[in-house]
């Protein structure tokens, strides 16, 4: 008998939460308060209260709240350190606040950048000169280096900002990834370990940027007066009253559903590193959101290949972290033209996120684990 389809994406909501957000749905549609309310203001000071910040801006995605945090730094006219291997969003935000890109490599024990590639960077210097980072904790893992990065980075009178997309609950050495830098934006596009249909929230510790970004996500409309005055160039990018109840419910149980994600990845790696097989690990956090875990393909093996041999056994694969480095986009062409990035041009095409969800059984994740080893 096949067995049991286990899926890449899995949409954690109980009936009862269902319920509730029907109920509070009808509430809002009833109060006629559909931006900006009390459902908007109470998933900012939760989700804030989570991460450990001061101020939490919700926003419709988590492009935008990208693209805010940059405009906050003013990198319009500078050049913004950001890895290769990132989503699109990451490298289009800098581009879209005017500033010049400036790709970095990658490590393969994190997936992402390290501080010697940081350092090189810097001290090779750029056109326009360099304002600061735009870093990515992909799939949820903060390199150990990162701490030492922020450091390396001040010292340099240079900005870090964390793109805080995979890494809701990551955390190391005590701080949360989004309260590391000096700013950072989540995204709960429906594949984040939590959502909000579409959205994102910035995360910040400092006042005057709570309040431009405010007025950023409003069309620049600063402070309460939602009059008609706009003084900063701002976008319309707020979230709904109905996105934020979603928000509530589910930042609420973002713990257990982060507990289940990190069972299962101790469950489906024992095989692995009983068996030797390399993946990135994030046993030097504290936590980790588990929103992906990367496997190495070794050598002489093709990652399409173990994926169809997967599917055979009815596990279905999701999206990597990246097939494709942003150098190599055709929508990107011409950015950093004749430069190289071997180890992202390597491993980018060159590992596997197998299922990983707050959905799964332990049963499913052994039986994930195990496959891994057959087939790789
Ligand atoms: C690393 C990274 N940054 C930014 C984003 C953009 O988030 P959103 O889709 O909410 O705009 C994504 C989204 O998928 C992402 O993976």
């Amino acid at each position: 008998m096949a067995k049991q389809p286990i899926k890449p994406f899995y949409f954690d909501i109980t009936d009862d939460e269902i319920e509730y957000f029907a109920e509070q749905s009808k509430n809002i549609l009833k109060s006629g308060r559909l931006i900006l309310g009390e459902n908007t203001t109470a998933f900012e000071k939760a989700f804030a209260e989570y991460v450990g910040t001061k101020y939490a801006i919700a926003v419709n995605s988590g492009s935008s709240g990208l693209e805010i945090i940059l405009r906050l730094k003013k990198a319009e006219g500078t050049t913004v350190l950001v890895p290769t291997n990132t989503n699109f969003a990451t490298v289009a935000a800098v581009l879209r606040v005017g500033a010049q890109v400036q790709y970095l490599d990658m490590d393969e024990t994190t997936f992402a950048p390290s501080l010697a590639m940081v350092q090189e960077a810097v001290a090779k210097g750029a056109t326009p000169p360099i304002s600061g980072v735009l870093w990515v904790h992909i799939g949820g893992v903060i390199s150990p280096e990162f701490p030492q990065v922020v450091e390396y980075c001040h010292q340099q009178g240079l900005f870090v900002l964390e793109d805080t997309a995979h890494a809701h609950g990551s955390q190391i050495k005590g701080v949360q990834a989004g309260n590391l830098g000096d700013g950072a934006a989540f995204s709960f596009f429906p594949t984040k370990v939590m959502t909000t249909f579409e959205g994102g929230m910035i995360t910040l510790n400092d006042e005057q940027e709570d309040y431009i970004a405010r007025s950023l996500r409003n069309q620049g409309k600063r402070g309460m007066d939602f009059g008609g005055l706009h003084t900063d160039f701002g976008n319309s990018t707020r979230i709904s009253e109905i996105h934020a109840v979603l928000g509530l419910i589910q930042l609420a149980k973002l713990p257990q559903m982060l507990d289940r994600r990190q069972k299962c990845y101790q469950l489906i790696t024992a095989p692995l590193r009983e068996a030797g097989i390399s993946f990135v690990s994030t046993d030097h956090q504290d936590h980790a959101s588990q929103y992906k875990l990367i496997v190495h393909v070794p050598q002489g093996k093709k990652a399409q290949d173990i994926k169809s041999a997967l599917a055979e056994e009815n596990i279905f694969l999701g999206g990597t972290v990246y097939e494709i480095p942003c150098h190599q986009q055709p929508v990107f062409e011409g950015i950093c033209e004749g430069q190289s990035f071997p180890r992202a041009e390597h491993w980018c095409p060159n590992h596997i996120c197998p299922p990983l969800t707050s959905g799964m059984t332990e049963e499913e994740a052994k039986r994930v684990g195990e496959a891994l080893v057959r087939h790789l």
